[in-house]
């Protein structure tokens, strides 16, 4: 029997013990955690889409319409009109024949792993896979061939040794830890060439890479030749769930052995709902993807500017930073608290003993004062706990590039960012909506604004119209009156 209080005193001894840190109201870019402020670094909530208030309305309707539990399992009773409606918008998002929801991303994996291997087959796993593959592997009873990270060279020496047993490669299309890229093209070529599956869980990649936010599959060109891709609704898309998108005959054949799916209640229509909004402002908003793109290149570069080694795909939003061991690392993460940062310490055995540091995940809504402060402010709590960096050099310029003198001087325009895209437009990165409509309006060129959030609530008739007709935002009723 396993000895709780020895495991947990063992357990801080190696720096290892975890507490749940408590934040206080809705994911945005900056919280409120264990009662002080912070900017939210380590939060997967991509594209600032958990706390939108288009998607926060959707899951209240639905609550309303369709109430808030599903009562069943997809098989019994929950498969309710939303559930349907959200996986024909998933599949044709994903320009595959079928979706089918899952409750959780962690829940898709072991059910799809399990589902498509069995004891005699092997399944071919990347050593860096995500834990829900790992325990889809140990589900399935099948023999598992877990090849070096991304190295396709041993993944077909393993290919080879299976002698016609194999089942199944399965990948992360991006690393959960490091944010890195599966050789996807490779894979798909050794799938054929050795005639197994390729499931590729892809839940960082959806609504971050690729055209439209279409995932890493997309990105790479490869939907064609992937069997099942994996995507949580838990990330970018802001709610709680997931999907898997295939063909038909294996829609049919998931649903109805995928013991994850079968023996576990349907997700709640308000997650639904809300994964739903998220899609189609992911669809009506491709800038959001790119916006993230931006914000995560413009982090790496001036984390790099500041000394640190700053590894990974430069346009995935997972930044991890390498400083020691797990001491370093979990004081590495306080000093940054201390300094109103808020990152993940990443420690073995997730990475080596050595390779201890912070993984960071940067958001479409952070503003890039706020990722300049934090570059800052993480190179210095990095210092302050004893990590060894570099130099600082200077950073390299991050496309797009900032033009504040596109903003006319006025007292508040000033405090918006206006940033030129590359191709003529202005972004403007302020999130109370009256400033940015200034700010918009005095640099006199084009712009291509996407806001959240009402007008503030003590805003001038005048700015509140500015707001409303440049961001589409509906002003609050404290606005009207002191309008009218
Ligand atoms: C690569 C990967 N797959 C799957 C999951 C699980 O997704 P969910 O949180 O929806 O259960 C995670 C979650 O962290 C992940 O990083």
């Amino acid at each position: 029997m396993i000895e709780i209080e020895a495991r947990l005193d063992e357990l801080e001894q190696l720096g290892l013990s975890r507490r749940m840190r408590l934040v206080s109201g809705p994911q945005g870019p900056r919280v409120v955690l264990d009662g002080k402020p912070v900017l939210l670094l380590c939060s997967n909530n991509y594209l600032g889409l958990a706390d939108h208030p288009a998607v926060r309305e959707a899951a209240a309707d639905a609550a309303m319409r369709w109430g808030v539990g599903a009562g069943g399992s997809r098989l019994v009773s929950g498969t309710m009109t939303i559930h349907r409606r959200l996986e024909e918008r998933l599949a044709a998002f994903q320009r595959r024949q079928a979706a089918l929801l899952f409750g959780s991303g962690y829940l898709a994996n072991v059910g799809v792993v399990s589902s498509l291997a069995r004891a005699g087959d092997v399944v071919f796993s990347d050593e860096l896979n995500h834990a829900a593959v790992v325990d889809g592997c140990r589900l399935s009873r099948a023999d598992v061939f877990i090849y070096e990270h991304g190295d396709v060279e041993h993944l077909e020496w393993g290919l080879r040794e299976a002698e016609g047993r194999g089942a199944l490669i399965v990948t992360d299309g991006v690393f959960a830890r490091d944010g890195d890229l599966a050789p996807l093209p490779e894979l798909v070529e050794l799938a054929e060439r050795w005639d197994v599956r390729l499931v590729v869980d892809d839940s960082h990649g959806v609504g971050t890479l690729g055209s439209g936010g279409r995932g890493a599959v997309a990105e790479a060109g490869c939907e064609d030749g992937v069997d099942v891709v994996i995507g949580s609704l838990g990330k970018a898309l802001g709610s709680y769930g997931a999907y898997v998108v295939c063909d038909q005959p294996m829609a049919r054949y998931l649903a109805t052995s995928a013991r994850s799916l079968i023996h576990s209640t349907a997700p709640s229509p308000p997650a639904v709902a809300g994964a739903l909004a998220a899609l189609t402002l992911l669809e009506q908003q491709p800038r959001r993807v790119e916006k993230l793109q931006a914000n995560a290149a413009l982090l790496r570069s001036e984390l790099a500017a500041a000394g640190f080694d700053v590894p990974g795909s430069g346009h995935s939003p997972i930044v991890p930073l390498a400083l020691g061991d797990a001491a370093t690392a979990l004081r590495s993460c306080e000093r940054a608290l201390e300094r109103g940062v808020f990152a993940q310490p990443l420690l073995p055995p997730q990475v080596p003993l050595d390779g201890a540091g912070l993984r960071l995940a940067v958001m479409a809504s952070h503003s890039k004062s706020e990722l300049r402060d934090a570059a800052r402010a993480l190179a210095q709590a990095a210092r302050a706990a004893g990590a060894v960096q570099s130099e600082p050099r200077r950073a390299p310029q991050p496309a797009p590039i900032r033009e504040p003198a596109a903003v006319a001087p006025g007292p508040r325009a000033r405090h918006a960012e206006l940033w030129d895209d590359g191709e003529g437009e202005l972004w403007v990165e302020q999130r109370r909506p009256v400033i940015a409509a200034e700010a918009v309006q005095a640099s006199g060129r084009p712009f291509d604004a996407e806001l959240d959030g009402p007008p503030a609530p003590r805003a001038s008739r005048r700015a509140a119209q500015t707001a409303q007709g440049i961001f589409d935002v509906e002003a609050p009723a404290s606005v009207v009156e002191h309008a009218a």
